[in-house]
């Protein structure tokens, strides 16, 4: 267990924000963690994962937790699926790294996500046509309020797009471990745009597609500091699009319809209309080859940047479209 005061968080987010809190405590088992003194600790309590999709707005006064439970379990149920119990603190591209050399289907279209299975299990992680909720079958967390351990089964995890009852939790539940469902028969996914026609005779196949074409899209966080999409992609009613496919006059609205009726139109696009792309602010910019990504851009971008960028964008697509658009990266902090 590690436990460290007034600690600098510039190595635990993507964005790179210089930004310290109080008190960072690293966690290596659900012993440790339940066994933490939490009223000696400076309030509030938020835990992180690797820090990918979240701005810290300043310094943050209270305890950042962070597990290092780094426990992978293959259980072989037999006929042609294996279940995974995946530590929260296992990053997620190691493991679907992993499950790919394995010869194991499931998580293929997930590679390159950046961050951590709990963060994965909280935030329902999805790209190119696959989430999270399609993996797993249940998750064990810490109740923060009940101060024990318990377990959801992949009903009980309340997932949507982008969304889960850990996140509506008000920091209640601590994910200490997801248990994944995986395939030795071959199931590619590969209805979405840019992965048809690939070669999709192996999982390590399908993740090396996904590389590149993530590659080609979006920032190395690792040297261009982001935090993946910053908005979330719409969903409108019938109505709404209506107004949005107006507004565009000539151009075409690229956009989902949903089982449910709804809308989904592009985060992307939106931005993209209004001028956005390479927009600066401070240190921080709109990404050129994808403006739903705000990045660090210079290395110094200062939570105020990124706000204020996040600040233009929101007034002029909510101006020329009338769509509100809302955060995909959570916001920490107290500015
Ligand atoms: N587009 C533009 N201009 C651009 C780029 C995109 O108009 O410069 C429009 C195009 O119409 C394009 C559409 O946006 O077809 C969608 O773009 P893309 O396929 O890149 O996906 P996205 O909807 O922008 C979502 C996820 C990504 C995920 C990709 C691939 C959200 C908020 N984002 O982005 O997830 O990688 O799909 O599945 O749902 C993340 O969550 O951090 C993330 C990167």
């Amino acid at each position: 267990m590690r436990i460290e005061h007034n600690f600098d968080l510039s190595g635990h987010n993507t964005f790179g924000m210089k930004v310290r809190c109080a008190c960072f405590v690293e966690y290596e088992s659900l012993a440790e963690l339940s066994g933490l003194d939490f009223d000696s600790l400076p309030k509030p309590f938020k835990h992180i994962g690797e820090g990918s999709n979240l701005l810290f707005t300043g310094d943050f006064p209270g305890t950042i937790l962070h597990s290092a439970i780094r426990k992978i379990k293959y259980v072989d149920m037999g006929l042609d699926e294996l279940s995974v119990v995946v530590g929260a603190g296992v990053r997620w591209d190691a493991l679907v790294e992993e499950l790919c050399s394995h010869e194991l289907w499931g998580a293929e279209n997930l590679s390159l996500i950046p961050g951590e299975v709990g963060a994965a299990a909280v935030q329902n992680i999805g790209a190119y046509g696959v989430e999270f909720k399609d993996l797993v079958s249940g998750v064990s967390c810490f109740d923060m309020q009940e101060r024990r351990s318990c377990k959801f089964t992949a009903a009980e995890c309340g997932y949507g797009y982008r969304d889960s009852v850990f996140k509506n939790s008000g920091g209640r539940y601590i994910v200490i471990s997801a248990l994944l469902r995986v395939s030795r028969k071959p199931r590619p996914r590969l209805d979405y745009k840019g992965l048809e026609g690939i070669d999709a005779s192996s999982p390590a196949k399908v993740r090396e597609a996904v590389i590149q074409l993530r590659r080609s899209k979006l920032p190395d966080p690792s040297e261009t500091g982001n935090a993946g999409s910053f908005f979330k992609n719409p969903v409108v009613s019938a109505l709404d699009f209506t107004r949005i496919a107006d507004a565009a006059g000539s151009s075409e609205v690229p956009h989902y319809v949903l089982p449910d009726g709804f809308i989904k139109v592009p985060a992307a696009w939106l931005i993209d209309q209004c001028g956005f792309k390479g927009e600066t602010c401070g240190g921080a910019a709109v990404w050129q080859k994808q403006p739903l990504v705000l990045v660090n851009a210079t290395g110094d971008a200062t939570p105020e940047d990124i706000l204020e960028l996040e600040r233009r964008i929101t007034a002029l697509v909510h101006e020329k479209f009338g769509v509100r658009l809302s955060p995909e990266v959570e916001h920490i902090g107290d500015i």
